[in-house]
């Protein structure tokens, strides 16, 4: 296979800043093949590119068909995290869902980052890991023991870098360090500025301890309760994959090449044996080889897309799009999960509240430029001041209809992220704000990612299917409720002036919910783990593509069973296992 070079942004060899204006004008063929080839250099993606790496003997390109996550302030200032949500965003696959009967037949958008880092680019930077029986219950339905809690402790450490928050205030008592990793490549802190409502909500857990209690470390495997938040966040800016996996130490290996602006169409075979892609570069299109593996990182939506396109998936259903198909593997796109969220606000007699700054440009001025002289202040932390996990009753009625979809007993079902501030676009032009959102992080619905058409760069059709079950409707219901009973304790008399909705009959509730609840945009499934040999699921417990050689899913869609969690921390901690794997499955013919 050879690569024209022509017009390519091509990075080689030096940091991405130096290298951004490199743009290669020569003409000449030259041959192009590496031992692997990355398809997406997102969250998992890079993680990949950066361990296989670490043997100078073995090459890799990652595709990213977005290009740098630099010169975009809404990328590195936290707190404007929320930005990256706005219409016509560049970073953004403008991707909206189908109509979904669950939520009165609206469609939402569904954010996905197109950028280097992918989502861990754009996303909201909480650092969550899900609890011990989560991946427990991944270890069960896979058949492997490697995807167990404890097995996994070593991967966790190997991603994560706590560090010191900006503010050096007093941690002790705010996380756990007995269960964090100060030496890994991806940097977590804790908030670094005080939120004026910490008090009240620390009052709040002290004054209803059985229903909101206090968990000093929620990423600990016991994520029960309401604790601080961790965030992926260095020095008061954005720590991406791509700020830390890539980071210029990494990338001047020889034997690590990144190629923007790189859309991958789809993955080449002989019958069912893969070796390399076809993508396009501004129009053009071009092919590589991969030696010994692709590694397919483009995340939950685009991963099943790429899959069904390159004739891995329902058969019949890609031979009447005009797709030839490779391989028969009806689950590709399958089970798509996601956590439905609902943003709860209530008006608050107080302006020192997000929304102040987000109205006032001289406010706002004065604060980015506090954090871009001193990396200090209101701008250094994303926009939630707490997390909180919670269960059913044991005893709720919803279980004589459903059995316990949560991974186990100290596992939730319900989350509320407490944020000092409606600054979501669109923002309500008055008022200050309290927003409780509420997510049913243990839902039963399952959506799917299917092909409109054999358009190479079409949009694939996204159903998350929100609250089509009757569990995760009422499991909402009860966050509701919830959220409401935690604004009633007395720590926040004098401060809550009005709710913004008073639903309360169960009907009002439904209609309510249905009207207003969006995604969370955590999607996973749709290229799930099922045990070797299985007659479901679309990879193996080792990620290998089933029925086929040559390919690797490594991101978020391998989850078979979604975490109660955010999920970038779980598909870091995938993606350095995976890394292993691979490392492992080549030894002696590289290593
Ligand atoms: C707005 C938002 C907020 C979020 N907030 C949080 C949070 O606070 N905490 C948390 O834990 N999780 C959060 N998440 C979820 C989390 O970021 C994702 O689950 C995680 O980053 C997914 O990683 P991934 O590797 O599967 O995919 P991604 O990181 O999305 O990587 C996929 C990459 O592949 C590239 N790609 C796709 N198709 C192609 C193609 N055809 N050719 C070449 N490249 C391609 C994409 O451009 C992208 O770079 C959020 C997500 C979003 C969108
Ligand atoms: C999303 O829309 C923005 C604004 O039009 C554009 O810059 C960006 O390239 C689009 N994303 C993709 C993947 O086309
Ligand atoms: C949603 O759309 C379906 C199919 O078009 C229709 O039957 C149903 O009545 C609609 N529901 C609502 C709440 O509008
Ligand atoms: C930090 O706080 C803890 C308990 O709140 C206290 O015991 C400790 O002395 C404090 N450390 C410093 C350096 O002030
Ligand atoms: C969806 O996942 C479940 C396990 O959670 C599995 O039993 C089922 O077969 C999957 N469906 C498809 C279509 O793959
Ligand atoms: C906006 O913020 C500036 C700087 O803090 C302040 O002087 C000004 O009064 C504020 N404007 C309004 C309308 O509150
Ligand atoms: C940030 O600081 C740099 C110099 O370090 C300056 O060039 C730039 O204008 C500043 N930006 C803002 C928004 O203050
Ligand atoms: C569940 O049990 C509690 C006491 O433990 C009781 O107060 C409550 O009414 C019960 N709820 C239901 C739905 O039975
Ligand atoms: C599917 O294709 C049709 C016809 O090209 C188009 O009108 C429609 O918008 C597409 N749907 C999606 C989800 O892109
Ligand atoms: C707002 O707070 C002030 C004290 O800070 C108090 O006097 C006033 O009553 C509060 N207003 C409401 C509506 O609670
Ligand atoms: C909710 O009820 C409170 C108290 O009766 C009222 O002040 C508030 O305006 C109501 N909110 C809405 C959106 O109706
Ligand atoms: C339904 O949603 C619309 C659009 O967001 C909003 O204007 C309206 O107030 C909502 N109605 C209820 C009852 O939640």
């Amino acid at each position: 296979m050879h690569l024209n070079f022509a017009s390519i942004l091509f990075i080689l060899g030096c940091t991405i800043s130096t290298c951004f204006s490199k743009i290669f004008e020569t003409t000449d063929a030259l041959p192009l093949e590496y031992d692997f080839v990355v398809v997406g250099g997102g969250t998992a993606g890079n993680v990949i590119a950066n361990r296989l790496t670490e043997n100078s003997a073995v090459s890799v390109l990652v595709l990213e068909a977005g290009g740098l996550n630099e010169n975009n302030l809404n990328l590195v200032v936290p707190s404007f995290c929320t930005r990256n949500l706005l219409p016509n965003s560049p970073v953004d696959w403008n991707y909206t869902t189908t109509p979904m009967p669950g939520l009165n037949n609206r469609s939402v958008a569904y954010p996905r980052g197109f950028v280097l880092g992918g989502s861990s680019s754009i996303n909201f930077m909480l650092y969550t890991r899900g609890s011990s029986e989560d991946w427990d219950r991944y270890a069960a339905i896979t058949g492997d023991p490697g995807w167990s809690w404890e097995h996994l402790q070593s991967y966790i450490r190997k991603n994560e870098r706590f560090e010191q928050p900006v503010d050096h205030h007093n941690t002790t008592g705010q996380f756990d360090p007995k269960v964090h990793g100060f030496h890994g490549i991806n940097t977590v802190s804790l908030t670094g500025f005080p939120w004026p409502i910490n008090e009240r909500v620390i009052q709040t857990t002290a004054e209803k301890p059985d229903q909101f209690p206090f968990n000093v470390d929620m990423n600990s495997g016991n994520e029960l309760g309401i604790g601080y938040p961790q965030w992926t966040i260095k020095d008061g800016a954005r720590s991406s994959s791509a700020t830390s996996y890539l980071a210029p130490k990494f990338l001047q290996r020889h034997n690590l090449q990144v190629l923007l602006n790189a859309r991958v169409t789809r993955l080449l075979s002989r019958g069912k044996s893969f070796h390399g892609v076809e993508f396009t570069v501004r129009g053009s299109t071009f092919q590589v080889t991969a030696k010994k593996e692709v590694i397919l990182s483009a995340g939950s939506i685009n991963t099943p897309q790429i899959l069904m396109l390159s004739g891995i998936g329902d058969s019949s259903k890609l031979f009447s799009l005009g797709i030839q198909p490779v391989h028969h593997l009806p689950a590709v796109g399958k089970n798509l999960s996601d956590h439905p969220v609902l943003p709860l606000s209530w008006l608050v007699n107080s302006t020192d509240t997000l929304d102040t700054a987000a109205r006032n440009a001289t406010l706002l001025a004065e604060q980015l430029k506090q954090w871009n002289d001193t990396r200090t202040g209101p701008l250094v932390d994303g926009v939630f001041t707490h997390i909180g996990w919670f269960r059913l009753p044991h005893n709720s009625s919803i279980f004589k209809e459903f059995s316990d979809p949560s991974a186990g007993p100290n596992s939730p079902h319900m989350e509320l992220i407490p944020e000092n501030g409606n600054v979501r676009p669109p923002t309500p032009p008055t008022g200050n704000f309290l927003v409780l959102p509420a997510v049913v992080v243990s839902p039963l619905s399952r959506g799917e990612i299917t092909l409109n058409s054999s358009d190479l760069l079409g949009h694939p059709i996204i159903n998350p299917n929100f609250l089509d079950s009757d569990f995760d409707l009422f499991a909402m219901k009860e966050a509701v409720k919830a959220a409401r009973d935690f604004i009633s304790a007395a720590a926040w008399n004098g401060y809550i002036i009005s709710a913004t909705n008073n639903a309360t009959t169960d009907a009002e509730l439904e209609f309510f919910i249905r009207n207003s609840t969006a995604a969370i945009y955590h999607p996973v499934g749709t290229a799930a783990m099922s045990p070797k040999g299985a007659s479901w699921g679309v990879v193996d417990p080792d990620l290998r593509v089933k029925g086929v050689e040559g390919i690797r899913v490594v991101d978020a869609s391998i989850f078979p069973i979604i975490p109660a969690a955010h999920t970038q921390a779980p598909t870091y901690i995938v993606a350095e296992r995976a890394a292993d794997l691979i490392k492992a499955a080549w030894e002696g013919q590289m290593y």
